[in-house]
Order: structure tokens, then sequence, then C-alpha cells
């Protein structure tokens, strides 16, 4: 395992965070403690440090197991946690019992650190944007917990570029605790992430935790197969998008003599530098296999090849400066001189 800094902030976490969406087994698909705790001690004992849970994963049971299992050395571990989605337990007639107001996010630390058995989480994650709540009440919320050192550092999770790129600049002009990583989907059949939110977090310095990295299990290739996934698996219908991309994936799998979840994961790694992956596993060999996604390197061919699974498709205002403005236009003579790509993607 290699190790590196969280976006601006100077918290060391490892090249690969544990998801832990598939501790317990209350949603109908997950892990048993047992069997979470193998994969707990296997993410250990490879050096994995970064863990992400939610208030919300399978109604507290995940962060009831993630408290038990970081007990014996609670320091060693970088815990996420996220807030938004519905208390579990909560009155269903209970109009603050979701969403980002402050209401909902003072009682779900509460009970996050109740659940965790710690009394502090390291990073807190706005879990998704609730289109109704203000930035502004958001980030002092936030900035209080972690004048209060219930929360260590903050990030945002399932949210818009303009939203995350607009409340970063209010923390930052009003000295409140801005955020350090942005959490969301990716993968070779959902690049939406690189149109705008890639580039925000690129400009702003952020760190990207990226899920959904094997199509919830999709773009491993096991439902290709003839005789079926041969195992229980928790995905109920796979389309024929991810169908044809896992036949790729499988492909690139086989050329290099590494697992299709390897590679599916590893191209998001090289694709986009500043993402680390969140493995999801629901079994220990699952696991194991994941965490062997980052010690080799594709050719630009095989990843060419990835990429062009699934083309992103570029619209305004994106494609306006190639198709109608040429560089003449704005840069003058230089043109060709000016090194203009501060932001590249
Ligand atoms: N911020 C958010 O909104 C958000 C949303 C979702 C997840 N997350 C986080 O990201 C983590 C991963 O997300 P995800 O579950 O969507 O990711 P994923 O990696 O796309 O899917 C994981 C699923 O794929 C299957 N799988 C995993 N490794 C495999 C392997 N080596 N071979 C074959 N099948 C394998 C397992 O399901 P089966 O065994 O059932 O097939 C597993 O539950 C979660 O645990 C959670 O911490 C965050």
């Amino acid at each position: 395992m290699n190790y590196q800094l969280l976006g601006p902030s100077g918290l060391r976490v490892s090249d690969i965070c544990l998801g832990t969406m598939t501790f317990g087994e209350d949603w109908g698909w997950g892990a048993s403690q047992d069997a979470s705790r193998q994969m707990f001690d296997a993410f250990a004992a490879g050096g994995g440090n970064f863990i992400d849970t939610s208030s919300n994963y399978t109604n507290g049971t995940a962060e009831r197991f993630v408290g038990e299992f970081v007990a014996a050395d609670r320091d060693y571990w970088v815990i996420a946690t996220k807030y938004t989605l519905r208390r579990p337990g909560s009155n269903p007639a209970d109009l603050n019992a979701g969403g980002n107001a402050r209401k909902n996010m003072v009682r779900t630390v509460e009970q996050s650190l109740g659940r965790l058995a710690t009394d502090h989480i390291d990073l807190l994650y706005l879990h998704m944007w609730d289109y109704s709540t203000r930035p502004e009440e958001v980030l002092r919320g936030l900035d209080d917990l972690v004048r209060a050192g219930k929360v260590l550092y903050v990030g945002i999770s399932d949210t818009p570029a303009w939203v995350v790129s607009r409340a970063q600049a209010i923390a930052e002009l009003r000295g409140w605790s801005a955020f350090v990583a942005y959490q969301g989907a990716y993968n070779v059949v959902n690049r939406g992430i690189e149109a705008d939110v890639l580039p925000m977090t690129r400009a702003l310095g952020l760190s990207v935790l990226a899920f959904d990295l094997l199509g919830g299990g999709a773009l491993t290739g096991k439902f290709n197969r003839p005789e079926g996934p041969g195992e229980p698996t928790r995905a109920r219908q796979i389309d024929e998008t991810a169908r044809a991309a896992a036949e790729v994936v499988v492909r690139i799998a086989e050329e290099v003599g590494r697992t299709p979840s390897q590679i599916a994961i590893h191209w998001a790694t090289r694709r986009a530098p500043n993402v680390i992956p969140i493995v999801g596993a629901r079994r220990l060999s699952q696991l194991e296999d994941n965490l062997g996604a980052l010690d080799f390197e594709l050719s630009a061919e095989q990843m060419d090849a990835l990429t062009a699974v699934r083309p992103l498709p570029r619209e305004y205002p994106h494609t306006f400066w190639n198709d109608f403005v040429r560089g003449d236009l704005i840069y003058g003579q230089s043109v060709g001189k000016l090194k203009t790509d501060r932001w590249p993607m």
C-alpha cells in the first residue's frame, strides 16, 4: 500500500479506501459481522487506514461494525462518514430527520459518534445535495462541528460542481473549514464527473473518492458468463451498456493477466490521478482481488480502449472553444506560444 495526502490537507490516507455499504445484512445483500471483520482485517493487514461509511448504511449497522472493529486502535484509522439521508429509526413523520439543514446535521453526527463509539469523526461528508438548504447554513454548521472537535475535516458527495465551487469560495473567504474531498460515482460507463466535477476538483486541489467503480459488480463480467455469476449477488438487472463494457474490461484483464475488477478500478485511478478508489466487497475473496488494482500499468492503447467504451458526450459550453472560437480570436498572434492549459482535463 502507498499513501497520499487527502486533498489540500495534511491528513495521510492509504491509496485505497475501504467501503462499508456491504457491512451488515439489514438491506438483504450485505456481509455478516464475521465476514465484515475478515474484510476489515485483510484491509488493515494490507496497510489500509482509510474507511468509508455513512449514517444510513445498513440502517446504522455498518457504523456499529466499524466502531467495534477500530476500537483496538481508533487513532490509526481515518474514518469518513456522511450525513443527509434520513436517520435510521427516525419518525417517518419527522420532516427534519433527513436533509442538509443544521438540525439533521447535528443530530446525525451525535448518533454517528454513538454508533462509531468515538469522540470524533475524521472526515464528515455532506452525502448529497438536497436542493433546499443554503450553502452558508451547511458550511457554518460543518465549521461549528470542526471547532467543537467532533469533526476534523469536511467533504462533499453527489453534488453539482457549481455548488461545491461556490461553497468552497464562501468557506475560504469567511475562514470556515473548506472541503478537502469530493465523493462521486465513476467508471467506464458512468463518466459524468469528467465534464465539470473532475476539472473543479483539480482546480481546487480536492481528492476524489470514487465509488461504483465496478458498476455494482457488473463490470467484473460475471453476469456475461452463460452460467451467470456463480455466486449470490446484489445486482438484479444488468443493462446492455454494462454488459458490452464488461466484455472490454474482461478482454484487457486477460491480456495483462489481471482480474476484471482490478482493471475497472485501475482505469479510474490512472485516468484521473486525484482519484482514490473506494473498494466495495461482499466477501473476503472479492476484497483481496480489489486490493490488487494499483500495482501494475496498462499500455496507452489499453487505457484508450477502456475509455472508448462509452465516449463522453461533450456539449456546450465545453465545446464552444474548439467548435466556434479559434485560439487566435483571443490570443492573437501569440496563439501556439502561450501556455494556456492551466487546468487540463
Ligand atoms: N457517496 C455515495 O453516494 C456512495 C454510493 C454508493 C457507494 N458508496 C461507497 O462506495 C463503496 C463502494 O460502492 P459500490 O458498492 O457502489 O461499488 P462497486 O465497487 O461498483 O460494487 C461493489 C459490489 O460489486 C461486487 N464485487 C466487488 N468486488 C468484486 C470482485 N472482485 N469480483 C466480483 N464482484 C465483486 C459486490 O457485489 P455482489 O457480490 O453482490 O455482486 C460488491 O458489493 C460503498 O461500500 C460505499 O462505502 C458511496
